[in-house]
């Protein structure tokens, strides 16, 4: 538990350690809702949802889409994933070269989660560049530029919500404005901020649980070999992938919620709080040799998806889409290597999402 300076400039706690990484997430005296900290306009459109509430809010918003999420409705979308990434490496099929983040490991779970919403696939390029802008991974672009891609972001979604009233499907979205107007059970205000949340998440997580996934297979040749003998590991071996070189390096930000005492610290109202997610699931006091990679590893219980009531509601989702991609990758593809030429794997700038630009 260290205290230190964030970027921006703002003191906050960094909590480290697995144990006391689970017991921050789930003490709810650390809250969420940033209106109780910094006063009724700090939230923007963006913040309008479950990630960003407390108890009794947050239970409303996540029951409103939560049914979509089941782990029982998700098995029954495997056929259809699994035709997505088998056309996504027909696409490359006979090519020797391969980009695995643009080519297979970003649109398999953009289309998967566009199809949910019932948002158009073609303008995944737009939801990328606002995503990415949103999430400040990208530091090519200076503060006007974010400030622009939000504004893009919800005019589109307004314009997308207006066609949705005068034409529902059976997609999520229809079912949140059908809500909306059936009742008071959410606002205009929090469709925007669940449907750009599940947006963003489908586009910033997913990606680097393939990505960083593989990476870690192709540098563990020994654990490569092992899947690709025995593909029926891939459930664990995913699990593994989450801990060993997780996709989500630190939770969002928590509030100490009143003036309190944690583990010998005393916090003062409004502190921030940060859980490093990653270094929690290498903590060698819960994980047995922390460093090694090792895809039979048993039941492990890490934090990749966080844990307490935010805990990840898309985790069921990520998990099927990743089992199906990476083990439909060794077996398509079973010489499968970086590329000799590749150099340093580059990762992208950024505090939450961790994974790398391109990997050849
Ligand atoms: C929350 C990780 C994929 C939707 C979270 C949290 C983590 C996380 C760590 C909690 C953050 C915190 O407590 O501060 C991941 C990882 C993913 C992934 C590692 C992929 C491997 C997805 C997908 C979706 C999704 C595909 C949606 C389709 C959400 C939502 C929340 C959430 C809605 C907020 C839940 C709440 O506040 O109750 N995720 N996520 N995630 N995730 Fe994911």
């Amino acid at each position: 538990i260290a205290k230190q300076m964030f970027p921006g400039g703002q003191f906050g706690w960094m909590i480290t350690r697995y144990e006391d990484a689970v017991e921050v997430l789930k003490d709810n005296r650390f809250i969420k809702d940033m209106k109780k900290i910094y006063g009724p306009g700090s939230q923007s459109v963006f913040t309008n949802n479950m990630l960003f509430a407390d108890p009794p809010d947050h239970r409303r918003l996540r029951g409103l889409v939560q049914q979509a999420f089941t782990p029982k409705l998700i098995e029954g979308m495997r056929d259809h994933i699994q035709q997505i990434a088998d056309t996504l490496l027909d696409a490359v099929e006979g090519r020797d070269r391969l980009e695995l983040i643009d080519d297979y490991a970003f649109p398999l779970p953009i289309i998967v989660i566009s199809e949910i919403l019932g948002v158009p696939i073609e303008d995944q390029d737009k939801f990328r560049t606002w995503s990415n802008s949103i999430i400040g991974a990208s530091n090519s672009q200076g503060g006007d530029d974010v400030h622009r891609h939000m504004q893009e972001f919800t005019q589109y979604l307004g314009d997308w919500f207006e066609k949705v009233r005068h034409d529902p499907g059976d997609d999520l979205i229809s079912q949140l404005i059908v809500a909306e107007e059936s009742g008071e059970r959410l606002s205009e205000q929090e469709i925007y901020g669940v449907v750009s949340l599940l947006i963003i998440a489908g586009h910033e997580t997913t990606v680097n649980l393939i990505g960083n996934g593989v990476i870690s297979l192709l540098q563990h040749p020994d654990q490569l070999r092992k899947l690709q003998e025995q593909p029926e590991l891939i459930k664990g071996a995913i699990e593994e992938m989450l801990r060993y070189n997780g996709p989500v390096e630190f939770s969002t930000s928590r509030w100490a919620g009143e003036d309190l005492e944690f583990r010998g610290h005393a916090m003062k109202k409004g502190d921030l709080v940060v859980v490093a997610l990653d270094s929690a699931d290498r903590d060698g006091a819960q994980f047995d040799d922390p460093d090694l990679f090792d895809i039979t590893r048993e039941r492990s219980r890490h934090l990749a998806f966080g844990h307490g009531i935010h805990m990840c509601l898309g985790a069921p989702l990520a998990r099927l889409e990743g089992e199906i991609a990476v083990n439909t990758l060794l077996r398509r593809f079973p010489n499968i290597r970086l590329r000799e030429d590749a150099g340093e794997l580059e990762w992208r700038p950024g505090m939450i999402v961790r994974g790398v630009k391109e990997i050849p």
